[in-house]
């Protein structure tokens, strides 16, 4: 196939670790006869500091007439004075609301050899291949009224609201039964629906998208629950699916459950244009060291492929290619450990090239 991928590196870690996923692409396209075209644009601080705004109006543009979006990480202590509407973080917001991005896949996968990494009993996480499906758009961060109003008696209260159509739970409930069809093929539904009505709508609406994907099952658990069995027996869940309040906390519990943040990829998806990067930030603490690890953008890489172009196979030759340089001992220094290879960013990029080819 041919497309078009736009390419934003961003700040900090995201300018190293971007080329290294890059190359595996291009490995991708020569191995598998497609043709990837790379545009490439700015945004962030980087972004800032050339054209005084952090998501310019060129940027947007390459992405909404791309095919998919690689990014990097955004931010660091340079912007940090700025004011709000001015900040590197500014840019993923633009991002995801200008290309429709409602559906935040995270997916928290344990590598065997690094079963150790974790704070978990490795007879907990043994096997774990979870993937955490969060709605973005909706719900209680844009929900209406909501504000901090002041009371005669001279206290305040603030307000937020739990809101969701029929149509947003529908269109994330899709995404959720469609990538379990590509896996194990189970969802779990998260909700609050012993107390909240949004819950019970959202209960309801998920059941019946579940009409059109029979082969699927699904079971519904509530979030306290949810967060209890995560810790608990964190192999019985596939594909979670939950609201943005829900997903944005499980998330983060489901991503430490694997160990290194330098590891973990997430997808954002929507009606067009999907992004993709890693869960970490622009980390400045270890910026232009060459010792950031590359293999959580590697990994979205892989989802770009699987989700943006449905190319199942060639996301999976990615990711035995990370296993495999796992496997020969290859370790950047957040996951280091005695015994094992030391490497910095451009040499386990490297490594995962030659283990793909
Ligand atoms: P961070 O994720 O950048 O770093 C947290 C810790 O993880 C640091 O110790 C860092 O060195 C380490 N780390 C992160 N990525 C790594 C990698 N690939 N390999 C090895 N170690 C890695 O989060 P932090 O420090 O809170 O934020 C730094 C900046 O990044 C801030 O300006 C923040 O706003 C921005 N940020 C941007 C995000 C994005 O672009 N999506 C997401 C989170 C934060
Ligand atoms: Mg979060």
């Amino acid at each position: 196939m041919k497309a078009k991928i736009a390419v934003l590196a961003g700040d900090g870690v995201g300018r190293e670790i971007v080329p290294e996923a890059v190359k595996v692409l291009k490995v991708v396209a020569e191995k598998f006869g497609h043709t990837f075209d790379f545009a490439y644009g700015d945004v962030g601080g980087q972004a800032i500091d050339k054209v005084g705004v952090p998501l310019p109006q060129d940027t947007l543009a390459l992405a909404k007439q791309s095919d998919a979006v690689l990014l990097g990480a955004v931010g660091g202590p340079k912007w940090e004075g700025l004011e709000y509407s001015l900040r590197p973080e500014r840019a993923l917001l633009g991002l995801r609301e200008q290309l429709g991005l409602f559906a935040n896949l995270r997916p928290a996968k344990l590598y065997e050899v690094l079963a150790d990494a974790s704070t978990l009993k490795k007879e907990v996480i043994e096997g774990i291949d979870i993937l955490v499906i969060r709605e973005l758009t909706g719900g209680i961060y844009f929900g209406k009224p909501k504000g901090i109003e002041a009371l005669p008696n001279g206290g305040e209260r603030g307000v937020n609201t739990e809101v969701y159509t029929t149509e947003e739970i529908r269109r994330i409930a899709k995404v959720a039964f469609e990538a379990a069809r590509r896996r194990r093929k189970k969802v779990t539904s998260v909700d609050k629906a012993n107390v909240l009505e949004s819950s019970e709508l959202w209960r309801r609406v998920v059941i019946a998208v579940q009409k059109d994907f029979p082969d699927v099952e699904l079971n519904h658990i509530y979030v306290d629950n949810a967060a209890m069995q995560l810790v608990r027996n964190p192999r019985q869940f596939d594909v979670m699916l939950c609201n943005n309040i829900f997903g944005d906390i499980l998330s983060d519990e489901a991503a430490m459950l694997t160990g290194s943040i330098g590891m973990l990829p997430s997808a954002s998806i929507g009606a067009q244009v999907g992004l993709f990067e890693p869960i970490h930030g622009s980390a400045p603490d270890i910026a232009g060291k060459n010792i950031a690890n590359p293999i959580a953008t590697i990994a979205s890489a892989a989802m770009l492929l699987s989700y943006a172009f449905k190319l199942d196979r060639e996301a999976h030759a990615i990711e035995e290619a990370i296993v495999k340089t796992l496997d020969l001992g290859y370790r950047t220094k957040d996951i280091h450990s005695a015994g094992s290879r030391l490497v910095g960013t451009t040499d386990m990029g490297e490594a995962v090239v030659r283990n793909l080819k």
